[in-house]
């Protein structure tokens, strides 16, 4: 469990707060997406999630961070990490090892585990992100999704209850994007690991977190379920957050009382709303039901 009370955090130098006021809890088997425009705050909050801020970065904190009963503030980083896991936006910056094998293994020594379970460990991590294959590999030959999976493989062999990630889709294409989040998902589903994730593309969160935080100008401005959040279309609007366009079409037709279920965040739940539509609605002057041209 993870629980933020009145969080605010001022860089040093820093003219204004980059995190101001949050409340946040985060139950254990969560799968929280955080999302919101460049500067709001997303990256400082994932480094007060693991005690980088105030420790690494210092300036004016206020309020608690409280990770598995330990606050942030009163213990070191290292201490939080063996909770609580960080894939950091810059992936090159975090791997310290040439080769991919011993990136899982400097981390596995470093929190000391005992020898016997090293090559267990080693190998199911990699088996679980899929690569297995590249573990004689050289790090700097990997490709930005590959190396991706390594920084996740080698935080989970530590076996932390919580993985942070800042952005780690950034540079993927979509196909690998995905390939992320459903290891994620995995991750969250058989092992009970908490997922907390920095991500902008809202379809993504939108189809695979439980549930959502929207980060505006340091404060949390909305959070809740995917679809509570979604419902908010004009402060998401005001985050700077783009939200998915059959979520557009879907509250078009509620202002004109044309569909009152949940709206849809991704295609298949869109479909399920026009087929309710078609049997549902009774035709409207000047619409036309039978034919129509394709919204965008
Ligand atoms: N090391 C730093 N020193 C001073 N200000 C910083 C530092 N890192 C980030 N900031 C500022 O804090 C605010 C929030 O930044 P950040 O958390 O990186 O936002 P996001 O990840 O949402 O883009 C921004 O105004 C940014 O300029
Ligand atoms: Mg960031």
């Amino acid at each position: 469990m993870i629980l933020i009370r009145n969080l605010s955090f001022r860089y040093e130098g820093a003219s204004r707060y980059a995190l101001s006021g949050i409340n946040f809890d985060i139950p254990d088997g969560d799968f929280v997406g955080i999302i919101g425009s460049s500067g709001a705050g997303k990256s400082t909050l994932s480094y007060a999630l693991n005690g980088v801020v105030p420790h690494h970065f210092p300036g004016d904190y206020y309020g608690e961070v409280i990770v598995n009963g330990l606050d942030t503030l009163a213990v070191q980083p290292d201490m939080i990490s063996r909770q609580l896991g960080s894939v950091f936006q810059d992936i090159d910056a975090q791997m310290t090892a040439a080769v991919v094998e011993d990136e899982l293994l400097f981390g596995l020594e470093n929190f000391a585990v005992p020898h016997n379970e090293i090559e267990g460990r080693i190998t199911s991590a990699l088996d679980a992100a899929g690569i297995g294959n590249l573990r004689q590999r050289v790090i700097s030959s990997l490709s930005g999704g590959q190396k991706q999976k390594v920084a996740i493989a080698a935080i989970t062999a530590l076996r932390p209850r919580v993985i942070v990630l800042d952005e780690p889709t950034g540079e993927l294409d979509p196909q690998s994007s995905r390939k992320i989040f459903e290891y994620l998902r995995e991750l969250n589903e058989q092992y009970g690991i908490t997922i907390i994730i920095v991500e902008q593309k809202i379809m993504l969160l939108c189809e695979f977190c439980k549930r959502l935080a929207v980060m505006d100008k340091g404060t949390l401005s909305l959070e809740g379920s995917v679809a509570e959040v979604l419902q908010h279309g004009e402060s998401l609007e005001q985050a700077g957050v783009n939200i998915p366009r059959v979520t557009t079409l879907g509250r078009r037709l509620k202002e004109k009382n044309l569909y009152k279920g949940a709206l849809p965040c991704n295609l298949e739940q869109a479909v399920t709303m026009m087929r309710s539509l078609s049997y549902s609605a009774e035709p409207t002057a000047g619409m036309d039901h039978s034919a129509g041209a394709v919204p965008c």
